[in-house]
């Protein structure tokens, strides 16, 4: 028996993108036993429920998902469906890699993980208005709220990550300079964690010096470790250091389980036309395989996948091709 995956196609482009992702997956004998669930709007028609109490068992017992893009139906009463997921399996660690695939764009090395704290700081939901005079809403507060447990729980997954991939260096991205109490206990904690990691190279950074040094500079840096709306920020900017969101994967990791996914949306513009690039699933399955010890696979699809981009005959549109999605899939496998 292989290893139980939760596996949710997703809206929109989602399960062409996700059965494209399969097929490498079985063309690279990697031995899983998918469990299908639905989230998003293919939840709402089968259980009107964009996250059905199905899905959850489902991660309950695999501990490890892979997602497709899914729409959050709009109107009341229906929660983020990522934060929701996030929240209920404790996923603190946001993984986001990127790095050049096809030489001569702007940038032609880079090679960055951002890796983002996922359940604390400004999006923790503290809000509210505070009414003066007449206006109930004269002013309002959001509070951001780190802590010393959170804050050394990413910043060891941060180093622990370095060790387990060969990286040589952490830089820790941070705003203690204005933020002295949330953002200091933030810095303070790296800057412990740190000294247990002597073969890892350890830097710091204020958030605006590496905004500007990751255009000026981005082969400078290797792994970053920050918190949850810098890390937000940081890491689509990084993405568009490679060329954009089309082939950037991500994972959501914590104790309870991980969920990989592709950071796009569900791209309604082009969905049920069979032209959808799923180079970015098929990324967060190669996280996936890493996760589960399998890394020889995942470095095997990886290579197929980026050797038929950088040959550039049988890409997507969005690559500058005319291929569909599944020639661009019967490309990588045959490269397999
Ligand atoms: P989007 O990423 O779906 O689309 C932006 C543009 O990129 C579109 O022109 C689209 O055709 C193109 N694109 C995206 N992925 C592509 C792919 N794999 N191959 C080729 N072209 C691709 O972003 P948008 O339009 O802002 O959002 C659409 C829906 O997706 C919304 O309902 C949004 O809530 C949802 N969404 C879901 C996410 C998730 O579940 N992780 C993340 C982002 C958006």
């Amino acid at each position: 028996m292989g290893t139980p995956v939760t596996l949710i196609p997703g809206d929109g482009i989602g399960p062409s993108i996700s059965s494209a992702t399969v097929r490498v997956l079985e063309a690279a004998g990697a031995d899983i036993d998918f469990d299908v669930q639905v989230a998003g709007m293919a939840g709402v028609t089968r259980y009107g429920d964009p996250i059905p109490e199905a899905t959850l068992d489902s991660i309950r017992r695999t501990r490890i998902a892979l997602k497709g893009p899914l729409e959050t139906p709009v109107g009341e009463g229906f929660r983020s469906i990522n934060v929701a997921l996030r929240k209920t399996f404790d996923l603190y660690a946001n993984v986001r890699p990127a790095h050049t695939i096809v030489k001569g764009g702007r940038y032609d090395d880079i090679d960055i993980v951002l890796i983002r704290e996922n359940t604390e700081g400004l999006y923790v939901g503290i809000e509210h208005y505070i009414k003066i005079g007449n206006d109930p809403r004269a002013a309002a507060e959001s509070i951001a709220i780190i802590t010393r447990a959170g804050s050394e729980r990413i910043v060891r997954y941060a180093f622990d990550y370095a060790m387990k991939h060969g990286r040589k260096k952490v830089t820790i991205v941070h705003k203690a300079n204005i933020l002295k109490f949330s953002q200091g206990l933030f810095l303070d904690v790296g800057r412990m964690i740190a000294r247990e990691y002597a073969n890892i190279e350890f830097n710091e950074m204020i958030v605006d010096a590496t905004a500007m040094n990751l255009v000026l500079k981005p082969e400078k840096f290797d792994v970053i470790v920050t918190t949850n709306l810098f890390g937000d920020i940081l890491s689509d900017q990084i993405s568009g250091l490679v060329g954009g969101l089309g082939l950037a994967p991500g994972g959501n990791i914590g104790l309870g389980g991980a969920i990989f996914e592709a950071v796009h949306g569900t791209a309604p513009d082009i969905a049920g036309k069979g032209v959808a690039n799923p180079s970015a699933l098929i990324l967060a399955a190669c996280m996936m395989l890493e996760y589960m010890n399998d890394g020889e696979r995942a470095v095997r699809i990886r290579s197929a996948l980026e050797t038929t981009i950088r040959e550039g005959k049988t890409v997507t549109g969005d690559l500058g091709g005319s291929a569909s999605t599944d020639q661009f899939t019967d490309a990588i496998i045959a490269r397999l």
